[in-house]
């Protein structure tokens, strides 16, 4: 479960050191199936619908994984991980779930205190507290851990909050922080931030998996900027930014960017499945006009997303990227 060493101490682009050996599409051509799809896709679906009004209210994220959570244990992973497998060598294997976890792991010492924000099914949190029996872990996040049939050790500690007001927990307490595809739902990122800096201690550091734009969203044309609406929107996020923007809201909140790898190429895989899975229902234009008359607008939108996020990691349009802040 452990991943490649060398992997997780190369900086820039993970997929540089392997690209004699893998396979790509042309960009290009992702960049026209994008256009392409939802071209095919506006004929019967309501795009529009997806992405009008306000869709990452705190209700609103609540209910995007109510509906939703079933989707993540049957086609993402039946153990309850709801993050993109991370394959640095261009090969699809199951345990390339594990890579962010895993990244996490090099920074826990014995009595470490580790918090997670945004924790999900659960699956990192008692994956890393199994791990390290020694340290002790939080997890936070909108909805309880449900804990039927899982064994959930006595270092973790888990509760029901919005992440955005930590006034629960004392400044400079926390040595270890993660937060893995979570950040990227809150509009009010400097608040969520500001937070994670108050509570981290001198040193500490936060590990971010998320998603952000590869360019500013005006630098898109406008199919592109429609495809990047539906996917921000349709996922319950606020319209994603790019990596720029991020990395200035950083350092306003005074952390220290210390590594910034865009592991885009590696996410290729598990986006590719994804895709092929969304396609069987979205390429069968009745099928589809059916299903979405009679499943909710937040299960449909999450059919899109898959349909689309291969071409747009492919094109260059969205980017994968881990983060390691740390506060000085
Ligand atoms: C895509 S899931 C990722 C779960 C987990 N990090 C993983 O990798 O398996 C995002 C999670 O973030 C949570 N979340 C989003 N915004 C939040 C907020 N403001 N406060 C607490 N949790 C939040 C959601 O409820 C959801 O469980």
């Amino acid at each position: 479960m452990t991943k490649n060493p060398q992997s997780a101490s190369s900086a820039g682009d993970s997929s540089k050191t392997r690209k004699s050996i893998i396979t790509k599409m042309n960009p290009n051509y992702s960049n026209y199936k994008l256009h392409a799809k939802m071209a095919a896709m506006e004929k019967y679906i309501n795009i529009d619908k997806l992405i009008d009004g306000d869709k990452n209210s705190i209700k609103q994220i609540r209910s995007y994984y109510r509906i939703n959570n079933w989707a993540y244990r049957r086609y993402h992973s039946q153990d309850g991980f709801m993050h993109f497998r991370v394959s640095p060598n261009g090969c699809f294997t199951d345990e390339d779930i594990y890579y962010q976890p895993d990244c996490v792991s090099e920074f826990i010492k014995p009595n470490s205190v580790v918090m997670e924000l945004g924790f999900g099914q659960g699956a990192n949190l008692l994956y890393l507290a199994h791990c390290h029996p020694e340290a002790r872990f939080i997890g936070v996040d909108l909805s309880p851990l449900k804990k039927k049939g899982k064994d959930i050790p006595s270092n973790v500690t888990t509760y029901e909050l919005d992440y955005n007001d930590l006034s629960q927990f004392s400044d400079n307490s926390v040595d270890v922080m993660y937060a893995f595809e979570t950040i990227v739902h809150n509009s009010h990122k400097e608040k969520v931030y500001s937070e994670v800096h108050r509570v981290l201690k001198p040193g500490g550091v936060i590990i971010v998996f998320d998603y952000a734009l590869a360019s500013r969203l005006e630098t898109y044309d406008a199919v592109v900027q429609k495809a990047i609406a539906v996917t921000s929107k349709g996922g319950a996020s606020a319209m994603i930014e790019s990596q720029e923007e991020l990395n200035d809201c950083y350092v306003k909140c005074g952390l220290k960017v210390e590594k910034c790898v865009n592991h885009t190429r590696a996410t290729l895989p598990d986006l590719k499945r994804l895709e092929r899975k969304a396609a069987k229902i979205l390429e069968r234009p009745k099928l589809a006009r059916l299903l979405f008359w009679l499943l909710p607008d937040q299960f449909v939108s999450n059919i899109v997303i898959g349909y689309l996020g291969y071409d747009g990691g492919n094109a260059g349009v969205g980017a994968y990227w881990e983060w390691v802040l740390r506060k000085p």
